[in-house]
């Protein structure tokens, strides 16, 4: 073979083994991370400062140091469920504004979720991702709409550098049709879905004299309720984030934020996933058998601009393999995002244009997440 075909077959038979994860790596006993993962120094963690804005900076070489670095966290808004259905609701609706409009993100505690459901989710999924790599693969699949999917990185077939994780994604609609595949979870999920969303939509609505639309458009709206309560897309994820050999030049996640109206995210106890808040990166602190929730793109434009989706990330670290499960849930597949029109009057006219759901997600199947060009696309100036 002629040395440059030599050299063409093994990076083919490089990139093959990419495609197949970041367990297998791991499992190899890798010391030095592929150049493959490697990021680019201005993207890499610990000497980023990723404003939120297109441009980046270098930033100085002081700059973790000065930043706190890495070892920056923040303590959540937290949400007590059980409060929120007693009499202090009012107050718990305040504080749930307040974390969806400041920081985009809360945590919920005493949910009613049960810590076992709790740690069998956690469980089955470590489970799964040891199995041997021959049965993990057989749910490999370039196919984005496949209802069970295996895979790793972001977006396996664009990205251009990898991040440190593998997935396996389950679609659930029909739901009775995923049923089997889980403990009793996406019905817990869904329900704790419905019950926060309901709280949010209380928390958003004008006082009924303010109304700026009782009438005109009054059914449509209350059908999209409904729909968004009964019906609905969801998608579970389980995230599985390995032990990486360098840490400092790698994400598990790259800044990204979440489409759909909200994430529940259950994350086992090693930290990882930061946030982006006042400019800074700064990790969230795992509260035990407490659920991560984040606004996402659908409700930020259904919330007209107040409730805002914000970017995070997930760091690798050297020593512990960390599992995450994120439950995305949102509108039924057919439905168009649009600003809710109660909210909508002279005074706060509509900050986003009509959208459906098809072109968020031809969106992100389509491209490398550039942070949140999307959704800055679809707002009007
Ligand atoms: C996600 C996500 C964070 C984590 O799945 O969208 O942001 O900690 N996960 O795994
Ligand atoms: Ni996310």
């Amino acid at each position: 073979m002629a040395p440059a075909m030599a050299i063409q077959s093994i990076v083919d038979e490089q990139e093959t083994e990419y495609q197949k994860g970041v367990k297998q790596l791991y499992e190899k006993g890798i010391k030095k991370l592929p150049r493959k993962y490697i990021l680019p120094s201005h993207e890499r963690p610990n000497i980023t400062s990723n404003n939120g804005h297109q441009h980046q900076y270098q930033a100085p070489k002081d700059f973790a140091t000065k930043n706190g670095g890495i070892k920056q966290n923040i303590q959540l808004p937290v949400i007590d469920f059980a409060e929120l259905q007693g009499p202090n609701r009012a107050q718990v609706l305040k504080s749930l504004a307040n974390a969806c409009e400041n920081y985009g993100f809360f945590q919920v505690v005493n949910h009613n979720i049960g810590d076992g459901v709790i740690s069998d989710m956690i469980d089955v999924g470590t489970r799964f991702f040891g199995l041997p790599f021959e049965e993990r693969s057989k749910y490999m699949s370039a196919n984005m709409k496949a209802p069970v999917r295996y895979g790793t990185s972001f977006n396996q077939n664009k990205d251009n550098v990898f991040c440190w994780r593998d997935f396996l994604k389950l679609m659930c609609q029909p739901l009775p049709d995923v049923l089997p595949h889980w403990p009793s979870s996406p019905q817990d999920f869904r329900h704790l879905f419905v019950m926060l969303m309901e709280a949010i939509l209380e928390s958003l609505s004008p006082a009924p004299e303010t109304a700026a639309f009782p009438t005109a458009d009054g059914e449509v709206v209350d059908e999209m309720e409904k729909e968004l309560m009964e019906g609905g897309s969801q998608l579970m994820v389980v995230n599985c984030y390995p032990p990486c050999p360098e840490p400092d030049l790698t994400l598990g996640m790259p800044p990204h934020s979440d489409y759909g109206f909200l994430t529940l995210l259950l994350q086992d106890d090693v930290a990882g996933l930061q946030i982006q808040h006042n400019d800074k990166w700064v990790t969230v602190d795992p509260i035990p058998n407490a659920f991560v929730v984040n606004v996402g793109d659908h409700l930020e434009i259904f919330s007209n601009g107040r409730y805002k989706s914000v970017l995070h990330r997930v760091l690798t670290n050297q020593s512990r393999n960390r599992i995450s499960v994120a439950s995305l849930h949102s509108l039924p597949f057919e439905y168009t995002v649009r600003p809710w029109p109660k909210l909508i009057s002279e005074q706060n006219p509509q900050r986003y244009r009509d959208t459906d759901f098809a072109t968020f997600l031809q969106y992100i199947s389509s491209c490398e997440p550039k942070r949140k060009n999307f959704l800055e696309s679809r707002k009007i100036c």
